[in-house]
Parts: C-alpha cells; sequence; structure tokens
C-alpha cells in the first residue's frame, strides 16, 4: 500500500532522487487523546540518576525483542562514503586547513578526517537540497556544519560537539538526505533507513520539520515516533513506508516490541543530544534499540555538551570514529549569551523574578523561558505570574501531549511570550526570537545549565541568561564560575564566596552525575482541569486566573 512504483531494482541517484514513486509527501503523525504508554521520553519525570525509581513497564520495555544475529555475510552491502573532495578545498594548503581549523576553534580527533569545507557549495550535496539551503537565507555555514557535513558525508562514525544553537541538526539532516537517496528503494514491510534518536517529543517533531523541510525535493518520508499520543497514525505511517523515522526511545522499543516496525534496514543512526540519550535515564533503551541495528551502520552523535561519563561508553555504539569539537575542549556555554547570576534567598525568588520579568517585558518583542525544577514548582510559578498578570504557560511532563504541544506553539507564534517549564524544554528546542532564559531554580545538573540558558543566544543572535542561585546550590558555584569564566562573564563576589572547592587548590574534577531529581516535585493536579478554556487546551496552572493585564 502506499507504494505506487515500487521499482526494487533501481537506486535513488546521488544527484537527483527518484522524484516520482510515492503518493504521499511527509506527513506529521495525528495528536489525539492521551495515551501515555511510557512516561520516560522527557527529563522531567524524575528517573535520570534514580534506577530505584524505574517502573514494571520501564524495566520490562524492549524485553521481548530477540537479540539479533547478524550474519555479515548474508547481510546486504550498502553504500555509506559519498563524500568527493570540492577541488577547491584540495587544492588548500595544509597550512590554510590548518590556519581554517583554528580560526573556527576546530579540535579533531580519529584519523583521515576530511579537510573542512568552507562554502554551501563545496559541501558538494545535490542542487536540489542546496536550493532549500539557500532558500533558508543562510549566509554561511556553521563551524560544526564545515567540518561535520564531510565527516558525516564520508561515512565514517562520528561525534559531533558545538555550542547550543550552532546548527547542529542539518548537520545530520543534509547528510542523511544523500544517504537515503543513495540506497536501495524501500520495499513493503521494510522499516526506515534513517533513525534519529531524540530525548524528549517535542524535540523529535522539531527535528522532523526540518527532515521534511530538506527532504520534501526527494520525496523523502518521514514519521515521528513517540509517547502521549495514540500509536494509530504512526503505526499507519510506518506501514506505509518511511526512509527517515524520528524517535524518542520508550514509544520507538513499544512499536519494535508489537512487531510495527523494525529497524534492518537502518545504516544511518543518529543520537541527537547523544549524551543525554546514553546517561542513565536512557541508555538501557538505547542499547536495544542499537542491538537491532546492522553493525556496519554509520552512527553519529551530537551534543553541546560531552562529560566523561559518557565518553568512555561510545566505544560501545562506535566504530573507529572521529570526532569534532567546536569551542572548548570543556564544557562551555555558548558565547553569544550574557550569563548573570544572581545569588538569593529562597525567600527572595519570587519577588526576584517579578523583578526580571518585569525588567524583560519592556521590550514588547521579549520572549522568556524559566526553567523550574519540579512540576509543581513550574505550575506555581505560573499561577503567581499569571496572578500578577504576566501571560504565562507551563509546560512539563504531567500535561497532556495536546496541552504540551498548544503551549509550545503559543510561545513560538509569541501569542504567550513567557513559558515556564521543566528540563522538557532545556535540549534542542529552537524558537526564534528568545530573549532571555531564567533559571528559577538552578538545574542539579551542569550540563543542563548549559543546554536551558541555549535556549537563547542561538543562530547568531544573542541573548539574557538569569540564574537565582541559592546556598543550598553552592554545590554547583565551582563547575558555574568555571562556565562564566570560560565565557569571559562577570563572576560576582556573592558567587565566589560560594565557591567550596576554591580553596582545596586545583580544580578536583568534576563530580559524578547520579542524585539528581531527588524528589519528583507534587502531580499539583494538573489531569483534567478546567478545559475549553482559551485554545480549549489549558489544564491546571495554565488555566489561572489572569491578573490586570501588564502585556
Ligand atoms: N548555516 C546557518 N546559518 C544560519 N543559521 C543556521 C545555519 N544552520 C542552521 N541555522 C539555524 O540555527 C538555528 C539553530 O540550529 P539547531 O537547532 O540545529 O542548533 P543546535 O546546534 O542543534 O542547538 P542545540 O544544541 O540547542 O540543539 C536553527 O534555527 C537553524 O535553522
Ligand atoms: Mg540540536
Amino acid at each position: 500500500m502506499g507504494y505506487e512504483n515500487d521499482n526494487r531494482g533501481s537506486y535513488r541517484s546521488y544527484g537527483g532522487g527518484d522524484r516520482n514513486r510515492f503518493g504521499r509527501d511527509d506527513r506529521n503523525s495525528g495528536y489525539g487523546n492521551n495515551n501515555n504508554n511510557y512516561g520516560n521520553n522527557d527529563n522531567s519525570n524524575g528517573f535520570r540518576g534514580n534506577r530505584g525509581s524505574f517502573s514494571r513497564e520501564d524495566r520490562e520495555l524492549g524485553s521481548g525483542l530477540q537479540k539479533q544475529n547478524w550474519d555479515m555475510a548474508q547481510l546486504p552491502k550498502f553504500e555509506k562514503n559519498f563524500y568527493k573532495e570540492d577541488p577547491a578545498v584540495t587544492n588548500r594548503t595544509d597550512s590554510e586547513i590548518q590556519q581554517f581549523r583554528q580560526d573556527n576553534e576546530m579540535t579533531i580527533e580519529g584519523h583521515d578526517i576530511p579537510r573542512p569545507i568552507t562554502t554551501f557549495k563545496e559541501a558538494g550535496f545535490p542542487d536540489y537540497v542546496l536550493k532549500e539551503v539557500l532558500a533558508e537565507g543562510f549566509e554561511k555555514p556553521t563551524g560544526i556544519q564545515c567540518q561535520g557535513w564531510p565527516m558525516a558525508l564520508s561515512g565514517r562514525d562520528m561525534v559531533g560537539i558545538a555550542a547550543t544553537g550552532s546548527g547542529k541538526t542539518l548537520s545530520y539532516c543534509l547528510p542523511a538526505i544523500v544517504h537515503i537517496n543513495a540506497q536501495p528503494l524501500l520495499k513493503p514491510g521494510d522499516g526506515p533507513i534513517v533513525l534519529v534518536l531524540a530525548p524528549t517529543r517535542e524535540l523529535a517533531v522539531q527535528i522532523q520539520k526540518e527532515c521534511s523541510k530538506f527532504g520534501k525535493t526527494s520525496r523523502i518520508r518521514n514519521t515521528c515516533v513517540y509517547g502521549g499520543v495514540p500509536r494509530g497514525q504512526q503505526i499507519r505511517d510506518l506501514a506505509r513506508g518511511v526512509e527517515i523515522c524520528i524517535a524518542t526511545p520508550g514509544r520507538l522499543l513499544d512499536m519494535l516490541e508489537s512487531g510495527k516496525t523494525n529497524l534492518r534496514r537502518v545504516t544511518y543512526l543518529v543520537l541527537d543530544e547523544a549524551d543525554r540519550m546514553l546517561d542513565m535515564g536512557f541508555e538501557p533503551q538505547i542499547r536495544k534499540i542499537v542491538d537491532q541495528i546492522r553493525p556496519d551502520r554509520q552512527t553519529l552523535m551530537w551534543s553541546a555538551t560531552w562529560p566523561k561519563s559518557v565518553q568512555g561508553l561510545v566505544r560501545d555504539y562506535l566504530n573507529d570514529y572521529i570526532q569534532v569539537n567546536i569551542g572548548s575542549l570543556e564544557l562551555s556555554a555558548s558565547h553569544n549569551i550574557k550569563q548573570i547570576v544572581d545569588v538569593v534567598t529562597d525567600f527572595e525568588k519570587r519577588d526576584k523574578i517579578a523583578k526580571y520579568v518585569e525588567t524583560e517585558m519592556k521590550d514588547e518583542n521579549s520572549k522568556i523561558i524559566i526553567f523550574a525544577s519540579t512540576k509543581r514548582n513550574c505550575d506555581e510559578l505560573t499561577s503567581y505570574l499569571r496572578s500578577e498578570g504576566w501571560p504565562a504557560l507551563a509546560i512539563h511532563g504531567d500535561k497532556e501531549q495536546r496541552e504540551r504541544d498548544w503551549v509550545l506553539q503559543e510561545f513560538r507564534s509569541g501569542k504567550s511570550p513567557i513559558m515556564v517549564a521543566t528540563d522538557v524544554a532545556a535540549r534542542g528546542i529552537d524558537v526564534k526570537g528568545v530573549t532571555c532564559v531564567i533559571n528559577f531554580d538552578m538545574p542539579t545538573n551542569i550540563e543542563d545549565y548549559v543546554h536551558r540558558i541555549g535556549r537563547t543566544g542561538r543562530a547568531g543572535a544573542t541573548g539574557t541568561a538569569i540564574t537565582l542561585f541559592t546556598r543550598s546550590n553552592d554545590n554547583q558555584a565551582h563547575d558555574l564560575i568555571v562556565i562564566l569564566r570560560e565565557a569571559n562573564q562577570e563572576v560576582s563576589p556573592e558567587l565566589q564566596a560560594l565557591d567550596k572547592k576554591q580553596f582545596r587548590g586545583g580544580n578536583g574534577g568534576r563530580g559524578g552525575r547520579g542524585g539528581r531529581w531527588g524528589g519528583r516535585g507534587g502531580r499539583g493536579g494538573n489531569r483534567g482541569g478546567n478545559r475549553g478554556f482559551g485554545g480549549g487546551n489549558r489544564s491546571g496552572s495554565n488555566n489561572a486566573p489572569l491578573g490586570s493585564r501588564r502585556f
């Protein structure tokens, strides 16, 4: 079904693709009632670093999957190296290349790493892909794209680390399109060729939009597979055949176990936010998924942070890999963000947030994301801000998917310029025009600080991050100061005084990642709620009465 012209022997050509084979273009997965099979697809459900709180379903998820026996001799051969160096790149001298890497703060690791390109044209993408990129109005490729594209196109396993908002999505999306166009056509019953794994539903949907935008000229179909929505539409998409599947791990395992798809055709595997995907919350699921994929696949991992705790793990997933880091090799934040850390008491937090919101909202074009550590804090803060007249909306893991989508849409469009979030919105989310990120609570994990504040200052824009830091956060003071200094930001004497490591000499190293998410936060009575208010999607705090409007 859906295969208008199933042409078994033919290959998509690198140059043009076969544009006429499929009756349907990409489509979005349908949304509907809540069907929250697995609550483990976002950062706000409280089990990271706390193995004890895995639910029964979580532990059993994927346990029905058969371990695959890969007989390499039997597996169909596939092509993964598509890289042809542009003559302009070949003609550069070694010292020119070295200078370019130095100017762009590129550090590379591994052998036989292709040279960086410096223009979109040099990447050698087919014209129909290039046209889409130029249509976006981008001036030039970002650093990670300059080095990441040749690496990804050459078929090597790779790790790409670059600041938040530096264009990593396109770094793996465009080579994915080239990869697909050179593979044999999908046959009925085939699963996807490209699998992109991401930690949250919102991020998966956002990646899907990029894939749709750049894949449409070659009629590449995709689907997004994530929990919290009915499975029907996703199952139908998978059954019709999609070249790209973007998924959160829980729902994908569910689909695999129930035989709705398979990963035998996957030859290009992407882990976006790879350090998050490999930390304790997701790694067992990732392992089960990867076990279903042929070992000679190409695997690509991307993130803005690359803690030591995951570096040792990657050898289980990557083969003879190459790596590029743009910017500091240590944990660092985007330099386009002005970072302010305000040392306060818990008691002062509300007044402070009111003051910062008021100042920031003086500019009517402002958009603010406020991060709180728990769903309850998120709800309380939203109700409080609304009572003060600010049109804030909350997004977190206890909200139904429909409401989460709606809140993000209201925020994207600027209709509701203040979004209060848990870490469900910390990673990857790309909203144009976010001028300010406020950490109402300091995150308990320092990498999350980098990701959260990275929701502003993206794609060359600048932004401000304000963090309310209390004495109880003093364990984080040292790591935070290191990040501030690296980005030439001011360190106040009050923050400096909380640095317990400063007199110990040396850096003392960063602690392990365990122990976060001590408490789960209350559920706050968000479900059900009074619906039919506004967009028909509001619940709990999002329905809290708005005081006399200030905006
Ligand atoms: N070459 C480019 N020039 C200008 N803007 C670009 C370029 N490439 C991508 N962008 C834009 O930059 C923004 C950020 O890109 P993207 O979301 O891929 O960042 P990221 O590196 O994945 O960040 P994060 O670490 O937060 O996930 C997007 O809006 C994207 O369209
Ligand atoms: Mg990203």
